[in-house]
């Protein structure tokens, strides 16, 4: 193996392996505290108005709806939060699709992210950088050791 092999290997596993140990600098996480309590609070009472019916209280799912807590974060992960936002926001509520603002979407998924242990931030999700943020499983190992 040459050099610029060698070098070609190392970049794809820095790019292959977000979050592994490597400190990658302006990078978004959801861990990053992307969102406000009042706004998880404001996303709470929508999501108990239009979601829960099926998803449950508590985001348990049953046996015909997805969880949106526990194996909701593996499945989510590795994508960004437009993902999530623009399924939520095209596909659900599920019998009235696309029913609710762009607002209460975002304030609906900040709730979500709240009750998957996200913590929260000082500033509330919008939908300007949405494909910015990574759906990391869980919080990266750069920014645990930082903290
Ligand atoms: C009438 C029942 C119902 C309502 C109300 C409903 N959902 Fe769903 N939701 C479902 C079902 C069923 C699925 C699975 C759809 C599929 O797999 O095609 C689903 C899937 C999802 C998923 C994907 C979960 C995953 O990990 O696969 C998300 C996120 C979601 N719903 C969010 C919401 C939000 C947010 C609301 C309220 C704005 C909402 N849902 C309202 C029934 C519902």
């Amino acid at each position: 193996m040459g050099l610029k092999t060698v070098l070609a290997v190392g970049m794809m596993t820095l790019i292959v392996a977000p979050g592994i140990a490597v400190a990658q600098q302006g990078r978004i996480s959801i861990w990053d505290g992307v969102y406000t309590d009042a706004q998880a609070e404001r996303g709470r009472v929508l999501y108990m108005q239009s979601c829960s019916s099926c998803h449950g209280a508590d985001l348990s799912g049953s046996f015909e709806t997805p969880p949106l807590v526990g194996r909701f974060m593996p499945y989510w992960s590795g994508s960004t939060l437009d993902a999530l936002f623009d399924y939520v926001s095209t596909a659900m509520p599920m019998h009235s699709p696309g029913a609710l603002s762009a607002g209460a979407n975002t304030d609906i998924v900040a709730f979500i992210l709240k009750s998957n242990d996200i913590p929260s931030g000082s500033k509330d999700l919008g939908t300007g950088n949405l494909k910015a943020i990574h759906f990391d499983p869980a919080k990266p190992v750069s920014r645990r050791a930082r903290k």
